[in-house]
């Protein structure tokens, strides 16, 4: 039998102190999510069984992923998943772990596509763990659409493949190892991306957790907007046919992009919507007025 040393409520407190000590962001919060990784428990059964013992042997396992995120890999490698917009998604080192502003993108996809019949196609530019294309086909199993998605990064292919099946597994995807839209031909009801877009200056200042996730998926360019910029031009110039555009963007590109779209875009309607933080996030370009879908987001028409 597994000697037992301490119980749920102490183990959270021991592990916040180590990673505040470490100085650990969110130090309160990743303590409960290793002991809920560890014990198998979710949130509310954390906080309902404050008593309950945790075994050496747990204890030796926490006191491992305490020791690796010392290091400061991210949590999200450590575990092996993240979760994103309700699902579980695996992560390691070879895609970005996904980022919880990233959700408003889907918010303000699936508003869109709320209204659409079904029957038609979606396209993702740089898939990475398949976060967002995963979260599309977990909220609309019914709807008859198609899924076309881009990486450049092979690895992150497999990976994003494989997290989609698992949330639904008749999803109709398929998925393309290419860079941007070289290749891409047809007609997409939504293209949708979050391409990388650190200029080379905040490269040089990234906090060490994003040292461990993959450089292509964090650097955008020397000024950081290159990737955004090249898929609005590629996107112009292309045969390639949209009806709704939805780009995650860094918030100091802003100006520098809306000139862009308003250049190469004349006819579309064109949003700049904020993020949590109230900074300005995403770029939606569409065929159609659609500002009654947006009344939850803070947005901005340009
Ligand atoms: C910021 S990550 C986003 C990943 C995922 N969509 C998400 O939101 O969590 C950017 C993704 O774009 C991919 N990428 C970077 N440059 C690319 C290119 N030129 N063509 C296609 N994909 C690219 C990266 O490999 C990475 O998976």
């Amino acid at each position: 039998m597994s000697e037992i040393l301490l119980n749920i409520s102490q183990l959270i407190i021991q592990n916040k102190l180590q990673l505040e000590h470490g100085k650990i962001e969110e130090a309160q919060l990743e303590s409960e999510l290793i002991i809920m990784h560890i014990l198998d428990l979710d949130k509310s059964d954390l906080l309902l069984n404050p008593n309950k013992n945790i075994t050496k042997q747990q204890i030796k396992i926490n006191n491992s992923i305490i020791k690796k995120r010392l290091k400061r890999i991210p949590l999200a490698y450590i575990l092996n998943y993240k979760y994103f917009y309700k699902s579980k998604f695996f992560t390691n080192e070879s895609v970005l772990i996904p980022r919880q502003e990233t959700e408003i993108l889907v918010e303000i996809c699936s508003n869109l596509i709320k209204n659409e019949n079904s029957n038609f196609k979606i396209l993702e530019i740089g898939i990475g763990s398949g976060a967002i294309t995963g979260s599309l086909a977990n909220l609309f199993p019914s709807k008859k659409i198609e899924y076309i998605a881009t990486d450049i990064n092979v690895n992150s292919l497999q990976i994003a493949k494989n997290n989609i099946l698992a949330i639904n597994k008749s999803t109709n995807l398929n998925l393309v190892h290419n860079d941007l839209l070289k290749g891409i031909k047809g007609n997409y009801k939504f293209i949708i991306s979050n391409p990388p877009y650190l200029s080379i200056e905040e490269m040089k200042n990234i906090k060490a957790e994003l040292k461990f996730e993959p450089r292509e998926a964090l650097h955008g360019g020397i000024e950081g907007h290159e990737v955004c910029e090249n898929i609005l031009i590629q996107l112009a110039e292309s045969t390639v046919e949209f009806e709704n555009l939805i780009l995650e963007i860094n918030p100091t590109s802003t100006q520098y992009l809306i000139k862009i779209m308003k250049r190469l875009f004349q006819s579309y309607f064109k949003y700049v919507i904020k993020d949590y933080n109230n900074q300005n996030r995403f770029i939606l370009i569409t065929q159609k007025e659609v500002s009654q879908y947006l009344n939850k987001f803070n947005y901005c028409p340009n």
